[in-house]
Order: structure tokens, then sequence, then C-alpha cells
């Protein structure tokens, strides 16, 4: 039974609207005034009366069923109090039945979602900039998974460009075979950097960099050699920051990928039409769309960034058949992928415009300002991360010395404190990282969330008795009733994050469900109750416990048993 049904059926049968309707304009109004409000407002014009006396007369005249316990007016609204104890039955019944399901839903119809995040660029340390689009990627490849889509994760590594002839030029300058070995990344940033300050005194550098790379276009195998090597040092680097974030990818296919990939589209945008000559380069006049042009082919012929974006959504379409494709990246990148897309579009792929979406960030700054690896002061993701676990580790040396399993749980707690603070905005705000802020146990944080569930798990490990066949009439108390309205809005927020492709709604809600718990677990004694009272109270902290895990692990985070 669904309570907003019932009561849209019997507003439905005392007016003139259709019940459908009615369901639409029902609201959720602030806990003391009701369960479920119906504004007036609608009703004021065909039955020529205020809004207010609408709602008085209703409230006098409709017959109160079994479900409800009262309906009242109040200015305009007519509001409806549910029997609670039948709507705890009713809706925490369905919860325990569904499991660890519950919210989980079909609707995606196991059509593709091909999410490109992460996308870090080689030979430069993973920078932590790149968290948000791994951490916003991985939660949204985890929603659309959880609505029954079939999620397809794609890191495309910044593997190719003329960035990589200034390396190797770097390199046959100012670094030998030893130094790399040894140094790694890290080395190849410092030769990425200390180009960056030489060519400022020797522009000649710049010329020997596009030689380099026009060897490597060209297949020289030298060149390439070590591009390849560069390629893999860059990998093994990044793919310990993805070990420490417990994610994985289902392809690793870069920009380098589309190399021989371009010369069809390109030959396609000129024999279309799309694309224009403009001094030797080939654009798309985008002037009609109030875009700058968009470059494909510069006058060298070599192919930009751009060029490989519009092959990369074109070989997508075509290998996996997407019903849509999503570019997870910093809102820098908005006019690029407004423009790749509108090309798309352009060649006459009327489904770009709408399966095809950018899903731009804002900035995690420091308190000093914007993060930035180009000079080489960069605060590094995986300083990042290990010092949230220290951080972590030491709280817990203070706080529970005896915990069992103690590394695990800083893991899980440090690492999950990131993710959750980066996830717990509107992704296009930016955010300003403090330390304090993430990893607060009583704040809005991640281990806060955590630390709910495993106080859940902690009363259910304590308790003797089976709650399997509860009596859930018995929970009636306020928080009781906010805790079990706010565990039923999962299926809701679980859709809404994935049309607005906002993961932030998964972590308000994980937050939500958290603080009502925390009220209800204050001031509802659990294992103190009479015994029918405490059944119901553990069933409703075990349907918690699950739905807090399935949200957290939605999010990428873990939810440990203790802490
Ligand atoms: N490597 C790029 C960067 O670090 C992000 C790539 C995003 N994906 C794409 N298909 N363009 O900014």
């Amino acid at each position: 039974m669904d309570f907003k049904i019932e009561i849209a059926q019997l507003l439905a049968n005392a007016t003139n609207l259709e019940a459908g309707e009615v369901a639409g304009a029902i609201e959720t109004p602030d806990p003391a005034m009701g369960d479920f409000a119906f504004p007036c407002f609608k009703l004021a014009k065909t039955m020529k009366k205020a809004p207010a006396a609408i709602a008085d007369e209703l409230a006098a005249s409709l017959q109160l069923p079994a479900f409800l316990q009262s309906i009242q007016a109040a200015g305009p609204y007519l509001n409806f109090f549910v029997n609670r104890g039948l709507y705890a039955a009713e809706i925490l019944s369905k919860i325990y039945k569904a499991g660890k399901e519950f919210g989980r839903s079909h609707i995606g119809g196991g059509g593709v979602v091909v999410i490109d995040y992460s996308s870090p660029n080689m030979a430069k340390r993973f920078h932590i900039g790149h968290l948000r689009s791994t951490v916003i990627g991985h939660a949204l490849y985890n929603i659309f998974n959880f609505l029954g889509y079939k999620s397809f994760s794609i890191n495309y590594l910044g593997d190719w460009g003329t960035q990589f002839g200034k390396i190797i030029t770097a390199y046959e300058h100012w670094g030998n075979k030893a130094d790399v070995e040894a140094g790694g990344i890290e080395e190849l940033e410092r030769l990425y950097v200390k180009f960056h300050k030489e060519v400022e005194n020797k522009p000649e550098l710049d010329d020997q960099a596009r030689a380099w790379f026009l060897k490597m276009e060209q297949g020289d195998e030298y060149a390439l050699d070590l591009w390849r090597w560069f390629k893999e040092i860059s990998m093994a680097d990044h793919s310990k920051i993805y070990k420490m974030l417990d994610i994985d990818f289902d392809s690793f296919n870069g920009e380098s990928f589309y190399n021989d990939k371009m010369t069809p589209i390109v030959d396609e945008l000129k024999s279309k039409g799309v694309a224009v000559e403009d001094k030797g380069a080939w654009i798309v006049d985008l002037e009609a769309h109030k875009m700058p042009n968009c470059l494909v082919l510069r006058s060298d012929g070599a192919t930009i960034y751009a060029t490989r974006d519009i092959t990369s959504v074109l070989h997508r379409k075509d290998e996996y058949k997407f019903v849509k494709a999503l570019y997870v990246t910093s809102k820098e990148q908005i006019l690029h992928f407004a423009q790749c897309f509108k090309v798309v579009e352009l060649m006459g792929h009327e489904w770009a415009s709408e399966q095809l979406i950018h899903v731009p960030f804002g900035y995690l700054t420091l308190p000093e300002g914007k993060m930035s690896s180009r000079m080489g002061n960069a605060l590094l993701m995986k300083d990042v991360l290990e010092e949230s676990v220290e951080r972590i580790r030491q709280t817990i040396e203070e706080k529970n010395p005896n915990l069992a399993d103690k590394e695990t749980v800083a893991q899980q707690v440090g690492i999950g404190a990131i993710i959750f603070n980066d996830l717990y905005n509107n992704r296009i705000k930016d955010v300003e990282f403090s330390w304090e802020r993430a990893l607060s146990f009583e704040g809005e944080t991640g281990p806060y969330v955590q630390y709910t569930h495993a106080r859940c798990c902690s009363v259910l490990a304590k308790a003797t008795l089976d709650f399997a066949d509860a009596d859930l009439t018995k929970l009636t108390t306020d928080e009781e009733l906010e805790l079990i309205k706010t565990l039923n809005n999962f299926p809701e927020r679980a859709k809404e994050a994935a049309e607005r492709y906002e993961p932030f709604i998964i972590a308000r809600f994980a937050m939500s469900v958290a603080q009502a718990f925390n009220k209800f677990y204050h001031d509802n004694p659990i294992l103190k109750a009479d015994e029918q009272t405490q059944k119901a109270r553990l069933y409703l902290t075990h349907c918690t416990k699950e739905i807090i895990a399935t949200a957290l692990g939605i999010l990428g985070i873990k939810a440990p048993q203790e802490m």
C-alpha cells in the first residue's frame, strides 16, 4: 500500500480532481504539521471559494479511513496524519524484505551508460583535481547500475599530445634512465616542469618538442619506446590510487587509442561540409550555436583534443550502443564538450543532444587557492589519502585502542571521509577542503555516517531477541516515524541522483538517515525497552543499517561493522 496514492484517491473521490493530479501536488510538510499535505489552491477556481475555506470544509467532511489518524486544515493546506503503527508496518516490512536491494529498480532496462571518468594524464602524478572526477564518476557508475542500467567505465588516460614531445625533449637534455627508474612519475613530472622553465629563455626547445611529437605520430620506434615506458610508469603510479579507493575500470582506452580512428571521422566532417577550411586548418563554424569555432585539424595536419573526443563519442556509440555517454571533468571543459557534442549532432546524429552528457564539477580548493600541478607545488592525491588514514589511525588510537582490525578500519574511514567530503555538495560548487570538516566524527561527514552504521551493528550484536516477527505497529514515536519516513525516501532519491547526475543526493540521503537514526537512538531506548518494543526497534535498526550500507556502497565508501 502506498499512503500517498491512497490519500490522493480519497481526495479524488471528494473533488473533481484526478488521483494522479492530486498525488503530484501532495507535499511533505514539516512533521509537526502532518505527514502529507495537500495545497488547496488548485480547487479554488472550480469550487469558487478561498483555499482556506476549502481546506476547512474537506477536513470536516472527509471520512477518516483506517490508515489515517487525522485530517486537519491549516490555512490553505489540508494536512494528513498517518496511522503510525500501520505506516511503520507497511513501510518497514517492505524494506526488510528487499534488504540490500531496497531502492534498486529496473528503470534502466539494461541500457548501457558509458562513463568516462578519472582520466588522469600520463607523466603527471595523480592530482587531487582528478579525485573529484574519480569519485563522482564512480558514484554515478554505481547509481546507474543500481537503477537497472548497465554501466561501463572508461578511464581515458591523457596519453597523447604535444606534451609528450616536451617530456622526451626534456629527457634527452636533462634526464637519464637510472633517474627515471628511481624517481618514477615524480621524475617525469620534474622533467616536464623543467621543460616549461627552460623554454622561457630557449624557445627553440618548443621546436624540438614538436619534432619529437611528430616522430611519435610517424611511428618512430625510439620515441614510441620512451613513450610506452613513461606510460607504464604512470599507470603503475595511478593504480596505487585506484587500489586505495578500491576502484577498477572496464576500459583503459586513453587518447592514444584514437590515433588510428580519427582520419575517417575527419574525412566525414569534410565531406559532409560540417568542417570547412580556414587558413589551412579545418574548423567547424559554431557561430549559429553561439559558440566559438571548433578546430578539428590544425594547419600542420595534427589532430587535437577535440578531434579525439568527437571520435571517442562515435566510437563508443558503435562499440557499446550506449543510451547515454557521460564525461566527468572539471567545469573548465564545459565549452570543449559543448562544442564536441554539437559537432557530432551536426554530423547528423540526432541522439547527440539527448544522450551525450557532460558532467562538470567545481574545484577542490585549499585555503591557499586553486591547486595546480603545473608548477609542481600540487597537493597530491596519494598524500591526501595517506594523511587522512593516518589522522583516523590516531583518532582510533585515542578513542578505541582495543578495536579489532584497526588498520582496515583506519583505511576504510580515512578514505571514506575524503570521498564523502567530496560528494556531499552539489558537484558544480567549489569545495574548500578542511581536515576538520572532512574528518570530524560529529559533523556532516563520512565518519559520522559510518559511525552510525557501526552503532547499528553494535546494537544488533548485543541483542538476544529474534526480531524477524516483530510487531511493527509498536513503532509510533515521533523519532521512529521520522526515521521510517526518511528510509522510505531512498528509491526516490536514487532516481533523482541519476536524473540529475548528482551523487550528493545519495550522500545527503545517507546523512539524513544517520541523523534520524541518532535522534531515534537518543530518545528511544532499544535494548532496555519491553520485549515487544525492543523487537520492533531492533527491526528498525536492522533496516537502517542495511540502507546506510547500501547508500555508502553506492558512494564507493565502506561500512565497517565496528569503529
Ligand atoms: N585528461 C583530461 C584532464 O586531465 C580529462 C579527460 C576527460 N575525458 C575526455 N574524454 N576528454 O583534464
